[in-house]
């Protein structure tokens, strides 16, 4: 069961890993520091290089540290579901998104718990807010991120500058009808996929400034093929956002 000894909501944040062995502990450590209150699912995808194993011990010694196994590499969108299915199971009030690389510090978790206190169902840790930083991307990364989110906003009218962001605070009582729909997206456009869910279900989405650091050990798990699903993801949504736009606007030509 989920704990009750926090000065504040029951807090579980969900971390996915997949070869994370040399950065999830010093990542643990820090948000254990940050937040003590707060419990950890790490959701390892069977790592060959023995994260889940790693965790599992973690566990066994720390009663705020959980660990879900699952059977090879299926991708971020399944994790994170599998790692909200359990924690809403469990009665956690609030739930958080974060990577295990320490891109997201955890330091600046308790923005986004405050956030939510003040009445956001979904605080997304952003890094295209004014405040918000990345220290050390590749021009590369910064450009995909920058394009995407750009390409985000012309094709789905999303007002969220950082909608493919990884660092997030959900309220359960928005995260519970979102993951009775049928969520299929497995990569990082589950980010995206997300935040438009969290749109159409009326919720109150607030950004807050963070800054996002590149990863000091082990390597990004970005593929092509993950980029070549968010684009023609976004792109079908977007189209059938503004389908459904126009046809409003045909019903009820005085309605914007
Ligand atoms: N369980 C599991 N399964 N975890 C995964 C998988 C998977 O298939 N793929 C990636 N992860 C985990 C990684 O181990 C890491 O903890 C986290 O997901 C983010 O993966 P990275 O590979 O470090 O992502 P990134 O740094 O390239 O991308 C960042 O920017 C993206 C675009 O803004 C992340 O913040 C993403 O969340 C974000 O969408
Ligand atoms: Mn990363």
């Amino acid at each position: 069961m989920c704990a009750t000894d926090a000065p504040g909501p029951a807090t579980l944040v969900v971390i996915p890993t997949y070869d994370e062995r040399e950065a999830l502990p010093g990542t643990l450590a820090r948000l254990r520091a940050a937040v003590p209150h707060a419990h950890a699912l790490v959701v390892d995808d069977s790592s060959p290089d023995g994260t889940g194993r790693w965790a599992q011990q973690e566990a066994s010694r720390d009663d705020h540290v959980h660990v879900l196994h699952r059977a090879g590499k299926q991708g971020l969108g399944p994790a994170y579901l599998a790692g909200f299915s359990w924690g809403l199971e469990r009665g956690y009030e609030v739930l958080v998104e974060m990577d295990a690389d320490a891109s997201h510090r955890p330091e600046q978790l308790p923005g986004l718990m405050e956030a939510v206190r003040r009445g956001a169902d979904l605080a997304i840790g952003s890094r295209w807010v004014p405040g918000g930083r990345v220290h050390d991307w590749p021009l590369r990364r910064l450009l995909l991120s920058r394009a995407a989110n750009a390409y985000v906003r012309i094709m789905m009218g999303l007002s969220v500058r950082d909608a493919t962001a990884g660092f997030r605070a959900f309220r359960a009582e928005l995260l519970r009808p979102l993951l009775a729909d049928d969520i299929a997206s497995q990569g990082y456009c589950f980010q995206v996929d997300m935040t438009r869910r969290a749109r159409r279900a009326g919720a109150v989405i607030t950004e807050v400034p963070i800054d996002f650091d590149e990863r000091a050990e082990g390597m990004s798990k970005m593929s092509p093929a993950i980029v070549r699903e968010a684009l023609l993801l976004v792109t079908l949504w977007g189209l059938s956002y503004r389908a459904q736009q126009l046809s409003g606007l045909l019903r009820y030509p005085g309605r914007r």
